[in-house]
């Protein structure tokens, strides 16, 4: 039995990983700590668990093996670090931290503690990049040469029900739609082509929200980015906040010999389109979206249960610090693309 501790208990808490534990038969939620203490004793009457009176407090429990970091985004290395030190894996929430150096840190506190790290990348999960995935490796597309890919909703108003959350601001969340949403789409590309980027051209910037008073956020709240993976395939990521329609998850990808289009039909979750002009449609389960979480349709992200499966047959997770690095390389580098108006090389 993994006895888990959350550290964290607001909205992906609420709907992923406390749900997910309590349905996972190999896990037990076991403490639970958010510095705002009605929040966590509220998980504690839904869940179970004793509500810690700090983070030390719960990482000293010698009860707890395991904790997910679902914590505002500065505070993701520092508690990590922590709990890798204190002895527990952990599943950290992306983006994986504030800066590459904490990143870094956080590999180095997994390494030397012996102690599983994954970050919370579970579109990985999701079984329409899973087959595409397999479906690539196995060459029905053939070489990639270019593809696009999508994150755009409503905004973070709408996923915490707050009209001026820590999303918002640049002390509290440090970057906005691109460490978002923009991560994990950077990440699933490197998941689906096995590559990793090697050079980015971005804008990055704030084109609508507003803090109450009418002034601009101070993170971004839309990004494009334009990235040439390494095995030299050219394609876009766009992040947006203000897509005030329906939420846009999908991702095509263009390859010599077809195209794959993933979460992309409201009907298939994959379509295989062969220069051959054959139709592939793949009736699977479509990724789950934010507004379904928030609708309360309750779908399994797929990603607590992959982190109890690694912890529990030690077999290294799909997405795990490393390659939660390459995601974040790319971020910053998109960043700095941004600030410089420049392309930015990323050093393998
Ligand atoms: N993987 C995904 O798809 C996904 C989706 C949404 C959010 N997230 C990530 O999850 C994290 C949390 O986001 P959220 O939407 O749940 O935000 P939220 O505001 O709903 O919840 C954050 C909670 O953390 C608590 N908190 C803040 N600092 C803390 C600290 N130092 N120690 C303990 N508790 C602390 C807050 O009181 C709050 O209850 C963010 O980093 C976000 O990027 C991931």
């Amino acid at each position: 039995m993994l006895r888990t501790g959350v550290i964290g208990c607001g909205k992906i808490a609420q709907l992923r990983h406390l749900p997910e534990y309590a349905e996972n038969p190999d896990c037990e939620i076991h403490g639970l700590y958010d510095t705002d203490s009605v929040r966590a004793k509220e998980m504690s009457v839904q869940y179970g668990g004793r509500v810690h009176e700090s983070v030390d407090a719960l990482l000293a429990d010698p009860d707890i093996d395991a904790v997910s970091i679902c914590a505002a985004n500065p505070a993701h290395a520092p508690l990590s670090v922590r709990a890798l030190q204190a002895g527990k894996h952990v599943l950290c929430e992306k983006p994986m931290a504030t800066s590459l150096a904490d990143c870094e840190r956080m590999a180095e506190a997994a390494e030397k503690s012996g102690k599983l790290l994954m970050i919370g990348h579970n579109q990985r999960f999701a079984t329409s990049n899973q087959l595409a995935r397999e479906l690539i490796a196995r060459g029905e597309i053939g070489d990639i040469l270019s593809f696009q890919s999508n994150f755009g909703h409503q905004g973070p108003e709408q996923w915490t029900g707050q009209s001026n959350p820590w999303f918002f601001d640049k002390k509290l969340a440090l970057f906005g739609a691109i460490a978002d949403l923009g991560i994990h789409k950077i990440d699933v590309l490197h998941f689906l082509t096995g590559q990793t980027t090697q050079e980015i051209t971005a804008m990055v910037e704030t084109l609508h929200k507003t803090f109450p008073d009418g002034t601009p956020i101070t993170v971004d709240d839309n990004a494009i980015c334009i990235l040439r993976l390494s095995g030299g395939a050219l394609g876009t990521v766009r992040a947006s906040w203000t897509f005030y329609g329906q939420e846009d998850n999908s991702t095509r990808l263009y390859g010599t010999k077809g195209v794959l289009r993933i979460d992309d039909d409201p009907k298939h979750a994959l379509i295989l389109e062969k220069k051959s002009g054959e139709i592939i449609r793949y009736e699977i389960g479509k990724i789950v979206t934010n507004e379904e979480q928030l609708a309360g349709i309750r779908k399994s992200s797929g990603i607590i249960d992959a982190f109890a499966d690694a912890i529990r047959t030690g077999i290294r997770p799909i997405s795990d610090a490393k390659e939660a690095i390459h995601a974040m390389r790319a971020v910053f580098a998109a960043l700095t693309s941004a600030e410089s108006r420049r392309t930015v090389a990323i050093l393998p």
